[in-house]
């Protein structure tokens, strides 16, 4: 412990859990909805997590909180094992332009924040893609458009990680990234050979604009299925598209279907376990009483 570079170990330990990483500056259409990663140190994770707006974090105001319901404009999600929460703002105007705190509550001392500067505007944003969402398969390529209109340095970034630059051949998290810069006003991301840890946020940035993405890695649907496996995946299928809006649950094992009706099936047993036990304890309480 009393080594100087087990101090400075602790140091840049502590700053990495102590503090919060988000975007700096985004542009968004009016109209439109987006969301917000904020990724957070491992002391934070069972802490409360909230949205702040505001110019001045001394005088900001709670826009959504994850001990609280979120609202039809405001949600929030979070992430604990990647430890990301995720802000959604929705039907943005005019008067969503400013600034937002990505917050964790600490109850005995000073809340840990970072803020970020949203801009709506009526016409084209400055920095855009299609979509927000972006999945694809395992060992498979993912392209992205990046859609830009102001000037400054390209860079495609996996938040709290590393970024790649066009014309270098980079790697994020083991997956080769290559940046098409050739076109004006787009680069193109290409991610290849996608793996599972390749899922997460990521952002596009055009100077001093980002714009958050997140992928999804899915694992490919087996060439050879029997009746039972693509029924199992049908239903797989259905789970997962209800949770489109999460950054989990990319790990489902399309090559064992078995595992799938298990994943699948778990949830429904559950809440039909829930409301046996309930009866259970009715039952119990009728038998007794008619003992007494
Ligand atoms: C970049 O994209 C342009 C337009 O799609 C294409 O013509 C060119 O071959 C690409 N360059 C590389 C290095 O892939």
């Amino acid at each position: 412990m009393k080594s100087p570079l087990r101090v400075l170990l602790i140091l840049t330990g502590l700053t990495g859990i102590l503090s919060i990483t988000t975007v700096s500056k985004v542009s968004v259409k009016t109209g439109d909805s987006i969301s917000i990663p904020c990724l957070y140190g491992s002391t934070n994770v069972n802490r409360v997590k909230y949205l702040c707006k505001g110019d001045y974090w001394s005088s900001c105001n709670y826009a959504v909180k994850t001990n609280q319901k979120n609202s039809r404009k405001f949600s929030i999600s979070d992430d604990k094992i990647q430890r990301i929460f995720t802000v959604t703002v929705k039907d943005l105007m005019d008067k969503d332009t400013g600034y937002y705190w990505c917050a964790v509550e600490i109850n005995q001392g000073s809340d840990v924040k970072e803020y970020f500067h949203l801009s709506v505007t009526k016409g084209t944003p400055k920095l855009y893609t299609d979509l927000q969402n972006k999945t694809g398969f395992e060992r498979d390529n993912l392209t992205i458009n990046c859609n830009y209109s102001n000037h400054g340095e390209i860079r495609w970034c996996k938040l709290g990680r590393s970024c790649v630059t066009p014309g270098s051949s980079g790697s994020i998290d083991g997956t080769a990234v290559t940046i098409n810069a050739s076109v004006p006003n787009v680069f193109t991301v290409t991610m290849s050979g996608l793996k599972k840890e390749s899922s997460g946020w990521y952002q596009c940035v055009k100077g001093d604009l980002q714009m958050p993405v997140h992928v999804t890695v899915n694992e490919p649907p087996t060439t050879k299925q029997t009746k039972s496996a693509s029924s199992a995946m049908t239903a797989e299928e259905e789970v997962t598209y209800s949770n489109v809006d999460h950054t989990r649950n990319t790990s489902n094992q399309r090559s064992n279907p078995e595992r799938d009706a298990d994943v699948t099936y778990s949830s429904v047993v559950t809440i039909r376990k829930k409301s046996i036990q309930r009866v259970e304890a009715k039952d119990e309480n009728v038998t007794y009483s008619t003992l007494a």
